[in-house]
């Protein structure tokens, strides 16, 4: 079943290991921004989720709650956010710093260059980005989105929690053959979605996430974001000790 994540990473040491076959479902995720509609079935997310919740968190709290929606309830909450996209009546979500560090704005960019870029959209058409943007509240065509929402009094080491819950969420699905896109856009419109979804007061909206089968032939799925090196990231220390 591994076949087509295998066949696309390079021959390597481990090649006949565990790690081999690991490495490879992790490195074969990518963000998915065109889905086929196939359908999933609720077990095969349900699944995914049995395994993310092995996901390590502070003191076992356990921050993350899920909403996983299809059908009606997916389309209901898309339409609500198309709405509220478009009247452009939510203030603009301020995720990142303004200007973001030095050595995190050309990465910035470069996302900006190529996602535009296969979109044929130039970066100051903001009437077009808008519309790119709005493809994120109907989850990019999956057949599921989800929710993730976090009580708000907790801090930003439950938030750290969170981000490893959703990469084992993103690569679980991945081991399975399916696809994900983390969106963080859906924070900005936390109202809308409570609304729909009857989240609870105090709870925010961590990101959304969509989850299907991928597009393989659509050029936005074929971005190939780059990474920076190990040596450029991390820097090793007592290694040439006796
Ligand atoms: C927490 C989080 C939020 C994200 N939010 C969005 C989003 O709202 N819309 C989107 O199209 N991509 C979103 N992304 C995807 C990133 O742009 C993508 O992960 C990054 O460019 C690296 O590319 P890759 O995932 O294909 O390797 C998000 C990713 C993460 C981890």
């Amino acid at each position: 079943m591994y076949t087509d994540i295998l066949d696309a990473v390079e021959t390597g040491p481990h090649m006949h290991s565990d790690a081999y076959i690991v490495d490879a479902v992790i490195r074969s995720r990518k963000a998915v921004r065109a889905f086929r509609p196939d359908a999933i079935a609720k077990e095969d997310i349900v699944d995914i989720l049995d395994v993310a919740r092995t996901a390590p968190s502070n003191s076992n709290t356990q921050p993350w709650h899920v909403h996983v929606l299809s059908g009606r309830c997916k389309r209901q909450l898309s339409d609500a956010l198309a709405r509220a996209h478009t009247a452009e009546t939510h203030p603009p979500l301020q995720h990142m710093p303004d200007p973001l560090p030095d050595a995190c704005r050309p990465r910035q960019e470069e996302f900006g260059a190529r996602y535009y870029g296969a979109l044929g959209i130039d970066k100051t058409d903001v009437a077009a980005r808008l519309r790119a943007t709005a493809r994120n509240f109907d989850f990019f065509g999956a057949p599921i989105g989800m929710i993730f929402t976090i009580d708000a009094r907790l801090k930003k080491h439950s938030w750290l929690d969170y981000g490893l819950f959703l990469q084992t969420v993103m690569i679980a699905a991945r081991a399975r053959g399916l696809d994900t896109c983390a969106q963080v856009s859906f924070a900005r419109y936390r109202g809308v979605i409570a609304e729909r979804l009857r989240i609870e007061p105090g709870y925010d909206v961590v990101c959304g996430m969509s989850l299907g089968y991928a597009q393989e032939d659509s050029v936005v799925n074929q971005l190939g974001m780059p990474r920076e090196s190990v040596e450029q990231f991390a820097r090793f220390a007592g290694f040439d000790d006796e």
